[in-house]
């Protein structure tokens, strides 16, 4: 009895000193850690540790250190861990704290490490690329038009009268712990500071309706759900993607082919591998695939809307009576903040096979003599997108580039292009061989509501005008007779003569504003600094315009130019600054708009905090450690 009484007694006190202690060492560890090196040695071991004791401790623990820290209210600190948390206790089980995809981990959640080079892996083509290409000529006939809208982040809990001055990632809602006077009523048709009510995603609908009247169809996307990630539930999300379907199937008068975007899954941004183990959800029983196979079958067919189902998320299409083949990708299994990418130590190239399905499909288009159009949310040379991926995607682009004659993304909520090249080292006007128009969005969170809408020519299919209309929001009717939509300007209008004093040439009528014409309105770019300017503040739509000089010029250039993510210039010099610089802190609050509060925000964020000398956050989160210390 003795014996026993003591052994409980030593094990009880045991376990309390190893929960107070790790409690305590992943404090100080996030404190500790300032580079990769230390991410990997410093603070992973703790929570791996941690892991290992279960999700619920991992979520637990970790919701109390947000808590702690304060790095964003209780509640969101609660859902999201709560959330996503699970995934990361779950990859922390299965990896191995030196390999690279405890690197990549670390590039994710805590924006300490780089991405690693990326590992060499040659994409398998069934064909080699034809000698002597088609070619495509337009003959000058009447361009078609198509309505490009993007991330409606529609919020069906948006209620007016809310306040929409707080401190969460999406205000306008009745959120519990808000009980203080209201300092700023939300009124009918939306708030910068809130998601899109659903009467201004009709709004949107009816615009397009009528903008659009004569176009031959429109594509989207993706992004249905609104920004509280840290609520979300299957439920609300399978209702979000259904209604949101469903209002377009009652009033929109064009065809839409939609993409998934990476709020539409629950946990935000989580698209299992089908080699993850957890048994969470397997890939062909992911309720989103189900929801969009349905509510999308009336417009893209029975065949693609089974693709949907089996290639999780992805399909392709010929547009009926041209061809023109629509291929939609679901690219979220290619995100840095898809956390199921971090599960293996094994390098898994293909993830759930999209890119076969990517070959296979332009590979019967280039057959078949027809053009291509790549659709997806993520455009490839994003930061957010991993380099490992973005480099086998971009091979694919090079080797079918006389068949892809445009591709078109959101995500970013800005209005944006990306230019791939078959030299990404000399990038020039020759070499520049593929755009991707980036729609803007229509939740007001990043600017004014807007939406892409293109003359397309019918022969080649590629974009000879990209127009964007948006709707004021400070316009003072705005709330009360609701949003106009307005044209905002036409790129070829605005860009064509610059181009074209640039080169000393004259952009022809069946000239397309293809990848060579976005090469050289950079190089206006670089020359003319009231041309840039005038971009960057159409980014946003003249709302929310982050101002942009010295360094940010060169970088957002050099940004445009890489549909490549190695290439892009948000990665900083390896040895030299290992951690988030001034410069991808912009880059921090674009994601944070697109990720909504992401554990790699919270926490990507505090390791920022405390390792910036200027932060009020710091001292703060600094001050609440030593606290924690004295009281243990
Ligand atoms: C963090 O650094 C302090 C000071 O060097 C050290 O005492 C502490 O043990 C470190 N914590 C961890 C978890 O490594
Ligand atoms: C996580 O969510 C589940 C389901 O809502 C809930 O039962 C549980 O208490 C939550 N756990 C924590 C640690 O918040
Ligand atoms: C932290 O983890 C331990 C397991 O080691 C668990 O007993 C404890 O409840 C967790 N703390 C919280 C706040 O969940
Ligand atoms: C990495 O860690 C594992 C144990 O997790 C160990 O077996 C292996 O030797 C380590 N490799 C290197 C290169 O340090
Ligand atoms: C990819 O192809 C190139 C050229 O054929 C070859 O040199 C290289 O070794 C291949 N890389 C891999 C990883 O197979
Ligand atoms: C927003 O709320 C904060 C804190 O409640 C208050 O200090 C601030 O004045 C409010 N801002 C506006 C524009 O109402
Ligand atoms: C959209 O279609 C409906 C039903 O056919 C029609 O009544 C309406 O006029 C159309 N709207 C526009 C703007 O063409
Ligand atoms: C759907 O469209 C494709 C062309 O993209 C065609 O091959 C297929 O037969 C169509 N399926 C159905 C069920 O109509
Ligand atoms: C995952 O999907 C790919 C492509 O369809 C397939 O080749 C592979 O066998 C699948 N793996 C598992 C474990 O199901
Ligand atoms: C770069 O591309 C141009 C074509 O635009 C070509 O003339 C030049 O030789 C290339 N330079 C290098 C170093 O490959
Ligand atoms: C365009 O013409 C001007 C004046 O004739 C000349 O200075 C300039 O070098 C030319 N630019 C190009 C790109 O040919
Ligand atoms: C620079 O761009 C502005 C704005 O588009 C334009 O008005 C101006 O003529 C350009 N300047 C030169 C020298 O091309």
């Amino acid at each position: 009895m003795w014996t026993l009484g003591r052994q409980v007694l030593i094990l009880c006190s045991l376990g309390l000193l190893a929960r107070a202690s790790l409690f305590d060492d992943i404090l100080s560890a996030l404190q500790n850690a300032t580079d990769c090196a230390s991410c990997q040695s410093v603070l992973l071991p703790p929570l791996q540790t941690l892991a290992n004791l279960g999700d619920d401790a991992w979520v637990g623990n970790m919701t109390a250190v947000c808590q702690t820290l304060q790095l964003a209210d209780d509640d969101v600190c609660a859902g999201t861990f709560n959330r996503s948390g699970r995934i990361i206790s779950h990859d922390l089980r299965q990896i191995s704290l030196n390999g690279t995809t405890a690197v990549k981990l670390c590039d994710a959640v805590f924006g300490l490490c780089q991405p690693p080079l990326v590992t060499p892996f040659n994409v398998t083509f069934p064909k080699p690329a034809p000698t002597s290409a088609t070619k495509f000529i337009s003959s000058g006939r009447q361009p078609f038009q198509v309505v490009h809208i993007s991330d409606v982040h529609i919020d069906r809990s948006y209620t007016v009268g809310a306040d929409a001055n707080c401190t969460k990632n999406i205000c306008c809602r009745n959120f519990a712990d808000e009980t203080g006077p209201v300092s700023e009523p939300a009124q009918p048709f939306g708030n910068s500071h809130c998601d899109s009510p659903g009467i201004l995603a009709q709004s949107l609908i009816e615009a397009m309706n009528e903008i659009g009247n004569d176009a031959l169809f429109s594509i989207f996307t993706g992004d249905v759900v609104e920004g509280a990630t840290w609520l979300v539930t299957e439920r609300e999300v399978t209702n979000d993607l259904a209604d949101w379907n469903e209002q377009m199937a009652a009033s929109l008068n064009l065809t839409i082919f939609p993409s998934i975007g990476n709020h539409d899954s629950v946990p935000v941004n989580s698209f299992p591998r089908n080699t993850s183990s957890s048994g969470v959800h397997a890939t062909d029983d992911l309720f989103v695939f189900d929801t969009q196979s349905a509510g999308w079958e009336k417009w893209i067919n029975a065949t693609a809307a089974d693709q949907v189902d089996h290639n999780s998320g992805s399909y392709a299409i010929v547009v009926p009576g041209t061809s023109l083949k629509i291929i939609s990708m679901n690219t979220q299994y290619w995100y840095k903040q898809n956390y199921w990418l971090y599960d293996s130590d094994e390098q898994i190239s293909d993830t759930n096979g999209l890119f076969e399905f990517m070959v296979e499909q332009l590979q019967q288009a280039e057959d078949a003599g027809q053009r291509a159009w790549i659709i997806g949310h993520i455009p490839s040379g994003k930061a957010d997108l991993q380099h490992d991926f973005s480099n086998y995607y971009n091979q694919i682009v090079q080797r079918y580039k006389n068949t892809i004659a445009a591709q078109f993304a959101g995500h970013s909520h800005k209005d944006q292009f990306e230019i791939a090249y078959s030299d990404f080292d000399n990038q020039t006007a020759e070499t520049a061989d593929s755009i991707i128009f980036i729609g803007p969005a229509l939740t007001p969170t990043s600017g004014n509501p807007a939406f892409k809408f293109y003359d397309v020519d019918p022969d080649t299919f590629e974009v000879m005008d990209a127009k964007v209309f948006m709707a004021n929001i400070s316009d003072p009717t705005f709330q009360t007779a609701g949003p106009t939509w307005e044209l905002y300007y036409s790129a070829r209008e605005s860009y064509g003569d610059l181009v074209s004093a640039f080169t000393n040439t004259t952009l022809a009528p069946t000239d397309s504003l293809n990848a060579s014409f976005w090469h050289t309105l950079t190089e206006v770019f670089e020359s003319n600094d009231t041309a840039f300017q005038l971009w960057n503040t159409r980014i946003s739509r003249g709302g929310a315009v982050t101002p942009c000089t010295g360094d940010c010029v060169s970088t957002t250039i050099c940004d445009m130019r890489s549909a490549r993510s190695e290439n892009n210039c948000d990665v900083s010099t390896p040895g030299l600054d290992l951690r988030r610089d001034v410069r991808s802190v912009g880059r921090r609050s674009e994601s944070f708009e697109c990720e909504g509060g992401s554990i790699g925000d919270l926490l990507g964020g505090f390791i920022d905090d405390v390792n910036s000398d200027e932060s009020v956050v710091r001292t703060r989160a600094l001050q609440k450690l030593n606290l924690e210390r004295d009281i243990a």
